[in-house]
C-alpha cells in the first residue's frame, strides 16, 4: 500500500518475502518473493508440494522465523521492525499456533500447558480462564492429566485451547489434523472453525487435505518457494 500501512480489513500482509534456511551446501532458498495478503477473518487454506516452503511461510507470518527480505505486516504491526523481546510479547498477544506434532510440554498437565501463555502474558485468573478453555473443547475431565495420558485428538484439543486462549487475531495452524485419524481430525477441523468463527479470528492453515482445504474462503498454492496461484473456495 502506498502509505506503508496495512488497512484495517487487513490481517495479515507479505510484501517481496525472501528467506534462505540452512548453511553451506545445505543452504535451501526456502521462499522467493512472496506477496500475499490475508483479510480479517478470513480462512486461508496452504497447500502445495512436500518441501514447497508451506511451513516456513506459516512461521514468517507467525513472526517465528525472520525473512532476509520483505515486509511482514501483522494487525498492522510491522513484524520485520519489532526486536526479540517485543516480537515475543506480540506473538504471545496476537498469535496462536497449533502445530501437527502438538508441541505440549511434556511435564505439564493439560491445565498447567493452556495456563502458560496466560501466565507469560501477565493475564489474571489464568488457571480460571484455562480450565474455561479446556471445557471449551470438551476436556473439562482432562484437566489434570499430562500429554502422554491423552490420546491425540486429546493433545490436540489441548494445543487449540492452548493457542485460543489469549484471544488472539490470528490463528494459524500446519497440518493440524496431520497425526489424527480420520474421524479424530474431522472433529479437531469442526473445533478449530468453530473457535475461529465464535471470536472472529483469522486462519491460515497448512493442509493436505483436499476436504479441509474446501473449508477455507480461499486457497493459496506454492510451488518451490513462490505463490503458484490462489484460487477462491
Ligand atoms: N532449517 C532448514 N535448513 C535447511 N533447509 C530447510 C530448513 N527448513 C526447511 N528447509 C527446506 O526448505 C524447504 C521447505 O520446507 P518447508 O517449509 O518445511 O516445506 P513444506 O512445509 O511445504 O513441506 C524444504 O526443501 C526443506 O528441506
Ligand atoms: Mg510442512
Amino acid at each position: 500500500m502506498s502509505d506503508g500501512k496495512a488497512s484495517p480489513a487487513t490481517a495479515i500482509r507479505l510484501e517481496g518475502i525472501d528467506l534462505s534456511l540452512g548453511r553451506g551446501a545445505a543452504r535451501v532458498h526456502v521462499l522467493r518473493g512472496i506477496s500475499l495478503a490475508v483479510a480479517r477473518g478470513e480462512a486461508v487454506g496452504l497447500v502445495g508440494p512436500s518441501g514447497s516452503g508451506k511451513s516456513t511461510l506459516l512461521m514468517v507470518m507467525a513472526g517465528l522465523e525472520r525473512p532476509d527480505a520483505g515486509r511482514v505486516v501483522v494487525e498492522e504491526t510491522d513484524l520485520v521492525g519489532l526486536d526479540e523481546d517485543a516480537l515475543a510479547r506480540f506473538r504471545g498477544r496476537r498469535i496462536g499456533i497449533v502445530f501437527q506434532s502438538f508441541h505440549l510440554v511434556p511435564t505439564m498437565t493439560a491445565l498447567e500447558n493452556v495456563a502458560l501463555p496466560l501466565e507469560l502474558a501477565d493475564r489474571p485468573g489464568a488457571h480460571a480462564r484455562a480450565r474455561a478453555e479446556l471445557e471449551a473443547v470438551g476436556l473439562g475431565h482432562r484437566l489434570h492429566h499430562y500429554p502422554a495420558q491423552l490420546s491425540g485428538g486429546e493433545q490436540q484439543r489441548v494445543a487449540i485451547a492452548r493457542a485460543v486462549a489469549p484471544d488472539p487475531a490470528i490463528l494459524v495452524a500446519d497440518e493440524p489434523t496431520g497425526n489424527l485419524d480420520e474421524t479424530t481430525g474431522r472433529q479437531i477441523v469442526d473445533l478449530l472453525f468453530r473457535l475461529k468463527r465464535d471470536r472472529g479470528a483469522t486462519l491460515v492453515l497448512v493442509t493436505h487435505d483436499n476436504g479441509l482445504a474446501r473449508l477455507c474462503d480461499r486457497t493459496v498454492r506454492l510451488r518451490s518457494g513462490v505463490v503458484e496461484e490462489a484460487v477462491a473456495a
